[in-house]
């Protein structure tokens, strides 16, 4: 198990492009299934959840090569309709082949994806919307792990979202693009990740409209055809460096950044005083004081505050001038890194009833060995070690390879003392 060490206390300076959309290129992967053909997917991000996706493309018999950041998948001969065990408890993103499959052969067998550290993550919303569009589903194997989805037909039909489910919404999507008839999803999820899906699909040949809203129809054809796709930018990945930049200090300019979907964001940081200059690709930066701190902020689904973000902004509060305030609303089990920060000298209250998050400010935090218990937890502890006086280690860093290409090379490129190191030289 690798770990991640940081040397804190230098501010961060100079220019770094942001990596491909991990949660947009996820969705389009499984989406290569149901086009018979040739996809290209450029500006794809080579993280350990990415090629979770492609092996299990690899398993289902497409054919897959990289040229830099560029994927070429052939699914033409992607006769396999049962995605592994294994791989499903390895990524839950690959749920999302149940849709893919089911579109392509009208059979789908997968494993019920269980929790994840941050929370129960139930299907229930993907289960019960297929289930109107003709599809019988039953669960099967030792203990019911698996579930069986098939039909004759898929038929289009109305589908309300009890919750706005990002999951959910691009399941029913991809079951709907090659369906009979028209599916209309109400209080369909906004997410850029949605989009993004659309996006790809349309330019394959998929009839869609609303995309970006809370209503989306998907008029069902015959077939998709070959294409050629470049995935947007990584909100969160970003932020992530936005926040570092903010609890570190110094003065970035982020290339290649999308700026449009980071509006919550950047009017989050602008509240604990960074000064942010945007264009539509860039973001410049510019942290020089202690944070504000933020009375109340909720993550709620697209355009809110993400869910995504909430960790990396908490390290930062951890040294706010005062006392904010966190209410997780998406995940019940999001604040694993609470104790993490505590070991680094945060002072943080939790009511966990609300799912809610006191933090004072302290004015200096200290390293400290602390646990990435999920990918966004370990970006946001090496924030904390940026900002804290001596050396900090991140154990489990491979968590976080799951949605950074390369975290310390990047914050290293902007003059952070950071390194990936073996769990047997920490002292
Ligand atoms: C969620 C985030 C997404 C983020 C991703 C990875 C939201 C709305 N979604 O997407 O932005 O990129 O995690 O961290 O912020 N739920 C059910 N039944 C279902 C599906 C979902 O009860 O069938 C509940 C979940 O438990 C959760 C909420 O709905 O409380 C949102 O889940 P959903 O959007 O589906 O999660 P992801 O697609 O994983």
């Amino acid at each position: 198990m690798s770990s991640i060490e940081v040397i804190g206390g230098e501010q961060l300076k100079g220019e770094l492009r942001i990596q491909g959309s991990k949660n947009a290129a996820l969705p389009v992967i499984a989406a290569t299934i149901l086009n018979k053909g040739k996809s290209i997917l450029r500006n794809c991000p080579k993280i350990l959840d990415v090629y979770h996706m492609v092996n299990i493309l690899n398993e289902l018999g497409c054919e897959t090569a990289w040229d830099g950041n560029t994927l070429y998948v052939d699914s033409s001969n992607a006769a396999c309709s049962s995605v592994p065990e294994e791989s499903v408890s390895k990524m839950r993103s690959s749920i999302l082949f149940l849709g893919a499959l089911l579109g392509r052969h009208h059979e789908v067998t997968i494993a019920y994806p269980g929790g994840c550290s941050i929370g129960k993550r139930p299907i229930d919303y993907h289960l019960k919307a297929i289930k109107k569009m003709n599809v019988t589903q039953e669960f099967i194997g030792e203990n019911d792990t698996m579930i069986h989805c098939y039909t004759d037909r898929i038929i289009g039909n109305d589908i309300f979202l009890e919750f706005p489910s990002v999951g959910a919404t691009q399941n029913i999507i991809l079951t709907a693009v090659l369906s009979e008839g028209t599916t209309r999803i109400f209080n369909a999820a906004r997410e850029p990740e949605v989009t993004e899906v659309c996006n790809y699909l349309i330019r394959a040949g998929a009839r869609i409209n609303g995309k970006g809203t809370a209503f989306i129809e998907v008029e069902g054809v015959k077939e998709l055809h070959d294409v050629d796709f470049k995935l947007s930018s990584d909100r969160i990945v970003a932020g992530t460096y936005l926040a570092a930049v903010a609890a570190a200090r110094g003065n970035v300019l982020f290339t290649n950044t999308p700026t449009r979907h980071l509006d919550s964001t950047l009017r989050v940081l602008r509240r604990t005083g960074c000064a942010i200059e945007a264009t539509e690709d860039t973001i410049k930066v510019e942290s020089k004081h202690r944070p504000m701190p933020i009375d109340l902020l909720r993550t709620q689904p697209y355009p809110g505050f993400p869910t995504d973000m909430q960790s990396q902004l908490m390290s930062l509060l951890c040294l706010a001038q005062g006392q904010s305030t966190i209410i997780e609303e998406i995940f019940e089990s999001r604040f694993q890194n609470v104790p993490e920060l505590r070991k680094m000298g945060a002072a943080i209250t939790l009511d966990s009833k609300e799912n809610k998050a006191v933090i004072s400010g302290v004015s200096q935090l200290q390293g400290a060995v602390v646990e990435a218990h999920d990918l966004r937890g370990g970006a946001a502890l090496i924030i904390a070690g940026l900002a804290a006086q001596g050396t900090t280690v991140v154990r489990n860093a491979t968590s976080i390879e799951r949605g950074y290409e390369d975290i310390c090379r990047d914050l290293s490129t902007l003059g952070a003392k950071i390194r990936y190191c073996s769990e047997n030289t920490i002292g």
